[in-house]
């Protein structure tokens, strides 16, 4: 052991201009605003412009993390990007990030864990870190959902959102700084519920498969979300107990932001009250890998998040996966 930990340098944050609410979607598909936010909590979400990629919201998230950290662009010796619509197969986006902010070439990849993949990247980078093999590390999730959801299929399309956020990772300067516990886990066998089923090896891009919509998200969202409930609470209570911590030493909590009621089902049983909860899936809906990053990023410049402060993440995800962090700011 080095006796290093592994603090959250920097944090930056990208949401595209366009904004999509419950009643522009009330136009393109049979729902309503009342619906929508009655079962998910959500009222808006933020849709990418033509053009505009998943790496081209990272590039600008992460070099607003890089200045917050205070160092420049040539300190970071990796970068990891969580998504689930990354620019293309391959490369990774986290090599375009690596090229538009004309990085060194250090190591550059991506991840693939659903909702809980930036806190998969930040476990991650903890173990590099605390290892000393690295000093500072990006850590990325971002997605642009709109282009993977099918816009015919109600169940699924109103539920999510576009934008990135990014962290720096740092090796800790202060003593009472750092991460404090990490829990993750993943149940494969639970993968079909939650699936992107075309594009790889097992459906490869047909006629047919682009006809049938195999190339978008098809979820069983009633019963991802008895999973979630069960798989969020136990990230986040784990998270808590490795800590040696207990429900009330969380100044925040920041849960991933797929269903309010999975937020609520989940600090009632954790014990957390709704004021240390940070909720902003009114506005952003679920964006997946970048839920969490955005939010970190949010509750800081809000001044929700300070130094000294204990914050608790936990997330659920495609797969299954599932990630609870704690981390002393
Ligand atoms: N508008 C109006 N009615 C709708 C809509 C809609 N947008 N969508 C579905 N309905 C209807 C259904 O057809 C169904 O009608 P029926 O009873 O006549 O058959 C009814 O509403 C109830 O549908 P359910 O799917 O049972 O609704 P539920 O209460 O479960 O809420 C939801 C759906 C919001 C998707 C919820 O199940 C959920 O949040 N699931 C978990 C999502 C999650 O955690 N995902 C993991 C992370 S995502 C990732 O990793 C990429």
């Amino acid at each position: 052991m080095t006796g290093i930990k592994t603090a959250i340098a920097g944090t930056g944050s990208y949401l595209p201009e366009k904004v999509m609410t419950n009643d522009d979607w009330a136009k393109l598909v049979d729902t309503s605003d009342e619906w929508i936010t009655t079962r998910s909590g959500i009222k808006e979400r933020h849709f990418a412009a033509e053009g505009e990629t998943t790496s081209d919201m990272v590039t600008t998230a992460a070099a607003l993390a890089i200045e917050d950290a205070q160092i420049s662009k040539d300190d970071i010796d990796m970068i990891i990007v969580a998504t689930v619509s990354a620019d293309n197969a391959y490369p990774s986006t986290g090599n375009w990030v690596q090229k538009k902010l004309g990085m060194r070439t250090i190591p550059s990849f991506d991840i693939s864990a659903g909702c809980s993949g930036f806190l998969y990247g930040v476990i991650i980078a903890d173990s590099f870190i605390k290892s000393g093999m690295a000093k500072n590390i990006l850590v990325a999730g971002a997605e642009i959902m709109s282009r993977i959801i099918n816009w015919e299929d109600r169940a699924t399309c109103v539920l999510f959102g576009d934008g990135c956020g990014a962290a720096v990772l740092s090796a800790a300067k202060e003593e009472d700084q750092g991460i404090l516990s990490t829990y993750w886990g993943a149940d494969g066998n639970l993968g079909d519920l939650l699936v992107q089923p075309a594009g790889g090896s097992a459906i490869p891009a047909s006629r047919e498969s682009v006809e049938k919509k195999l190339h978008t998200v098809h979820m069983k969202g009633n019963e991802v979300f008895k999973h979630a409930v069960l798989r969020m609470q136990e990230a986040a209570m784990k998270a808590i107990e490795l800590a040696n911590l207990t429900s009330s030493d969380i100044d925040l909590y920041i849960p991933h932001q797929a269903n309010v009621r999975i937020i609520d089902a989940t600090i009632r049983r954790a014990g957390i009250p709704w004021e240390k909860t940070f909720v902003n899936i009114d506005k952003i809906a679920n964006v997946s890998g970048a839920t969490i990053p955005i939010a970190l990023d949010q509750a800081r410049k809000e001044g929700r998040l300070k130094r000294g402060d204990t914050l608790l993440m936990s997330a659920f995800g495609a797969g299954f996966t599932w990630g609870g962090i704690v981390v002393k700011m």
